[in-house]
């Protein structure tokens, strides 16, 4: 067993096509009882191949895709590294960059929700926003992070509006996060919406990264806004 799941070997290319290799027979959902959105969001996580994917791979969420496609493109881990997962909930992320830092890195996942145990990553259940936050990583890491993985997001709200801003506030506060605690040339990625991230935090990541890009992997879906900005080479650490 891998941690927290059966792993693929590792040769084997963790991308999947969106047809997910084979076809499948589109499955149809009968409401039975539930609401059109329960129905259609049941109907779309069974005909995922991604959903499917993650179950057979042990991953914990689809999302764990997302990750696997950035590293591909950027390169983001180095055996060894610190990792801190914002918004770990279910685990997904854990479980990839654990997969990818070696048995000496370290990986601290945190979230609002409770997450069941992860062989080899360390958890803390606390809000992002909360002051005493960035204490509790940085003794729980014993140092800084190398890495700083931002996924956070809030539940829909419907109001597009409402829903960029929560995710670009939850972006500004792992920002603001990644700076008291990378480490020299470390790396911050977040979740952001379409269109680029605000220009206000991409003014303050251009300062603070050498570089700063922004990716939509392929396994994000077409019909949401998200996008990931991937900013290396810290510049501003204060260890
Ligand atoms: C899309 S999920 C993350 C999925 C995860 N990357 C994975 O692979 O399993 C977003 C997570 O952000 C968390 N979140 C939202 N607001 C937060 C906050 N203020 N502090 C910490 N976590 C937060 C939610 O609880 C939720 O679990």
């Amino acid at each position: 067993m891998s941690r927290g799941g059966p792993r693929r070997p590792k040769n084997e290319n963790r991308s999947i096509s969106s047809s997910g290799g084979k076809r499948r027979k589109t499955v149809l959902v009968k409401a039975q009882g539930r609401g059109l959105s329960s129905t259609r969001w049941l109907q779309r996580q069974l005909n995922d191949p991604y959903v499917l994917a993650a179950k057979e791979a042990g991953y914990r969420s689809r999302a764990a895709f997302k990750l696997i496609e950035l590293n591909e493109k950027f390169d983001i881990f180095s055996i060894g590294d610190k990792v801190v997962d914002l918004g770990a909930a279910p685990g997904g992320w854990s479980q990839v960059s654990s997969e990818n830092i070696g048995k000496h890195g370290e990986v601290l996942g945190l979230d609002l929700q409770f997450i069941d145990p992860i062989n080899g990553v360390k958890f803390l259940q606390m809000d992002v926003y909360a002051k005493e936050t960035i204490k509790s990583i940085l003794e729980t890491l014993n140092g800084p992070a190398n890495v700083v993985l931002s996924d956070m997001a809030t539940r829909s709200t419907g109001h597009a509006s409402t829903d960029h801003l929560r995710v670009i506030s939850l972006a500004e506060a792992a920002a603001d996060l990644a700076a008291q605690i990378l480490a020299p040339n470390g790396v911050f990625i977040a979740k952001v919406f379409k269109g680029g991230t605000e220009s206000e935090l991409l003014k303050l990541l251009k300062k603070q990264y050498e570089r700063v890009k922004h990716a939509k992997p392929p396994s994000s879906r077409a019909t949401s806004a998200e996008e990931y900005v991937i900013a290396r080479g810290f510049r501003y650490s204060k260890y």
